[in-house]
């Protein structure tokens, strides 16, 4: 074991040493070249901060307000699939941890704990459903019942996974599932990814080709605002004119977002196009970003740039490799102090003060130690 950790590589160095290699693969890998992967942390290093001085930060209030809940801080979960790999407890350790530090969790459609075990783990919380477009549309409205009966505060349904990008890790290691777990959100065995042959590639990347409807267009989001009043946010936008799109089809929020670097490799890092889109959608919709946020700075930085909240994806399932419900709630507290720090070393009482001025892109390139 190594000493307790200081930065969230540390939680990352950790879960490497004790995870199964085609776990840690799993988790840790961005689609092809990874070109995306390294620089949604590298982009974070070009924009640099402008602080204000002498204005009085002996109380900083980090609170917000994401879709109508008020949380204590503006750093949520990301939704990461099959949390049991990492931690038995899986996606109900997250939750609790969410729930000791007063912030949302969004749940993976393909979680290894069901929408409904989540729910009564921490009934309080701020629990959010990531969905797909089911080829079944029955299947996909069944979910959307079920978060809504389970309390769910809205729902993010992720658009940038027609299919599953490519992961080269995963092919040459034939991702699956380990087989005393199972997607328990599905009854069906083939739904649930339990399905014992899937060939030579990665199982994921069948699983998704079976069950996902690669077809789904802008009317389909028409047919979602229909389907329920929860609060809709459109995960894995990276360009103003979906962004402008999107506001006109009625929904409540945008993700940027890139999928952790997991889909589309080439594509921009997160923070680099988040200006452009929070200026297209005006304050029309809310706006939050993913991918690559690391440091308390990174999370000021996003949201100078006009980010409600930002979400974490991979660092959450290096906290659970770490301790479970503990190492998820040392995670979040410690991007909670950095982000405070941040926030008072750079003369603002709270997450109101923050603006465009706080930041600007560094004329040099820098890389990360
Ligand atoms: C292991 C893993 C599993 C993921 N599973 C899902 C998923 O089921 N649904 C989804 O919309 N996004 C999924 N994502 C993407 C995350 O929701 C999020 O966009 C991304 O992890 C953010 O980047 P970060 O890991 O650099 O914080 C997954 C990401 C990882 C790393």
């Amino acid at each position: 074991m190594l000493s307790k950790p200081v930065c969230i590589n540390d939680f990352e160095q950790h879960a490497k040493e004790i995870l199964p290699k085609a776990v840690y693969d799993y988790y840790r890998s961005g689609a092809d070249e990874q070109q995306t992967l390294r620089d949604n942390v590298a982009a974070f290093s070009r924009w640099s901060l402008c602080p204000r001085v002498l204005r009085d930060v002996s109380k900083v209030d980090l609170s917000v307000t994401v879709l109508g809940q008020r949380i204590n801080m503006p750093i949520c979960v990301s939704a990461t699939a099959m949390q049991r790999m990492a931690h038995p407890e899986g996606e109900v350790a997250t939750v609790k941890a969410c729930g000791r530090l007063g912030t949302g969790m969004m749940l993976s459609t393909w979680a290894t704990s069901s929408i409904e075990e989540v729910a009564e783990a921490v009934p309080s919380a701020t629990r959010w459903l990531q969905l797909y477009i089911y080829k079944d549309r029955e299947l996909t409205k069944s979910l959307v019942r079920r978060a809504e009966k389970a309390g769910y505060c809205g729902v993010f349904l992720t658009v940038d996974t027609p299919y599953l990008g490519k992961r080269l890790a995963d092919v040459r290691n034939k991702f699956k599932l380990p087989p005393h777990l199972r997607m328990a959100n599905f009854e069906t065995l083939d739904l649930a990814f339990s399905k014992k042959d899937y060939g030579d590639d990665s199982g994921l990347a069948v699983y998704t080709a079976d069950a996902i409807d690669p077809s789904i267009k802008w009317e389909d989001i028409d047919w979602l605002r229909e389907l329920t009043k929860l609060p809709i946010v459109l995960k894995g936008i990276l360009r103003a004119d979906d962004a402008r799109e999107a506001a006109k089809h009625g929904i409540d929020g945008i993700l940027v977002s890139n999928h952790g670097a997991r889909q589309l490799d080439c594509v921009p890092a997160t923070i680099d196009v988040l200006a452009e889109i929070t200026d297209a959608v005006g304050g029309k919709v809310e706006v939050f970003l993913d991918g690559g946020v690391r440091k308390g700075s990174d999370v000021l930085k996003a949201l100078a740039l006009g980010a409600k909240a930002v979400f974490v994806g991979r660092p959450i399932l290096w906290g659970l490799a770490y301790q479970g419900e503990e190492g998820v709630c040392d995670v979040l507290q410690m991007l909670k102090d950095e982000f405070k720090l941040a926030l008072a070393l750079a003369g603002c009482r709270s997450v109101k003060e923050i603006d465009k001025s706080l930041v600007k892109r560094s004329p040099w390139v820098t890389s990360r130690i």
